[in-house]
């Protein structure tokens, strides 16, 4: 953690600044052990191994131990795991631009993060703090509330425009109107209530600041998978990691054979492939992920504590509840192009 965080920086449960205490430096100026105390409640947050560490007194209400352990057996992440820096072209040719950009010229994409502040939140592995850290932004606050944010620091650390903060969205350790842009990707539909979190991200952005964020749709498959495995996840939860593991290799070949049998057929062309359920899905987003990241997609599906899902109409609602104007309620898939299974909202406080 650098200095310089200080200025962002506050305490999560009053919101009043915090002092930096008993703080070892390295020869660079990072602070890599030390102690946050709020003047006003007396808090202490740690900073261990450079990260300022706000969940200890939020445990009980997020449940994310499964994610860091989850990509300690997956390691890498998926196809969008760059941590160098990114050209131009890079950032413009990833899909993940498509989904967070409020333009939907790629080009604009730039303008929204150049010099400004920029906020993943809910940054896991890192797979995706590299766009803002590419694009030139000021500075990426890089948030999870799970032991991913040392996966992700393990990637970025020497690197001082990036800053790591292990924190729940619901408290967030930020001081009001100091982001310029928070984006948030297949986070929101995981955490315990997805209304409440929206109005907790709203204070932390300046005027006129945006919030782009993906979820998944309610109406996919994916959506329907989740709405029933949503009451079944306490006892899944309580099966152990290795059977869970072998389902999910499992269910990866099974995909696999499909895969390959929706690439066979969609060299007979278009008609052909319109016949088939959730062409675009399969062969836009999924056929392109290693038999590795297939794994790790299914272990995903099982172990996610929760996978909210909701219509359209109630995530409007929420968003214009919690203060913010919808700019864009599009559908985008992994690769940027519909797939029919993410819906990509971006909103303007
Ligand atoms: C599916 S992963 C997405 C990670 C990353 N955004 C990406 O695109 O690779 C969901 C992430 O949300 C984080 N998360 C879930 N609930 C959270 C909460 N209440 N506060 C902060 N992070 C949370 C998990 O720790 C996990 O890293
Ligand atoms: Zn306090």
């Amino acid at each position: 953690m650098r200095p310089v965080l200080l200025e962002y920086i506050c305490c999560p449960v009053c919101k009043s600044p915090l002092i930096l205490q008993d703080e070892k430096q390295d020869k660079s100026g990072s602070i890599f052990t030390g102690v946050l105390k709020c003047k006003a409640c007396n808090n202490r947050y740690p900073i261990i191994n450079s990260i300022p560490r706000f969940v200890e007194f939020a445990k009980k209400d997020i449940n994310v131990s499964v994610w860091g352990e989850h990509w300690k057996k997956f390691g890498k992440g998926n196809v969008y795991d760059i941590s160098a820096k990114l050209t131009a072209e890079g950032i413009i040719a990833n899909g993940i631009t498509k989904q967070i950009n409020p333009q939907e010229d790629k080009n604009f994409f730039f303008s929204y993060f150049k010099n400004k502040i920029v906020c993943d939140l809910g940054c896991g592995s890192g797979q995706n703090i590299n766009l803002a850290y590419s694009a030139g932004a000021r500075l990426t606050l890089a948030i999870d509330a799970s032991e991913d944010i040392d996966v992700s620091y393990g990637k970025y650390r020497e690197d001082d425009t990036i800053q790591f903060i292990q924190a729940d969205i619901n408290k967030l350790p930020l001081k009001d109107e100091v982001v310029d842009f928070v984006y948030s990707i297949g986070v929101i539909h995981h955490v315990k209530d997805p209304k409440t979190s929206i109005k907790k991200i709203e204070p932390v952005l300046k005027k006129d600041g945006y919030f782009a964020f993906t979820i998944l749709k309610k109406e996919c498959f994916l959506g329907k998978i989740h709405q029933k495995l949503n009451p079944l996840k306490p006892l899944i939860l309580k099966i152990p990691k290795l059977v869970l593991m072998s389902v999910s290799v499992i269910l990866a070949l099974l995909l696999k054979v499909a895969l390959i049998f929706y690439k066979i057929v969609s060299y007979l062309g278009d008609k052909m492939v319109e016949l088939l359920p959730y062409n675009k899905i399969i062969l836009q987003d999924i056929y392109y992920l290693s038999f590795a990241n297939l794994v790790g997609f299914w272990y995903d599906v099982l172990i996610a504590p929760v996978y909210h899902v909701f219509t359209p109409d109630e995530w409007r609602n929420w968003l214009q509840g919690a203060g913010f104007k919808i700019k864009k309620f599009n559908d985008y898939g992994q690769k940027g192009e519909p797939s029919g299974v993410f819906w990509k909202i971006v909103v303007i406080k």
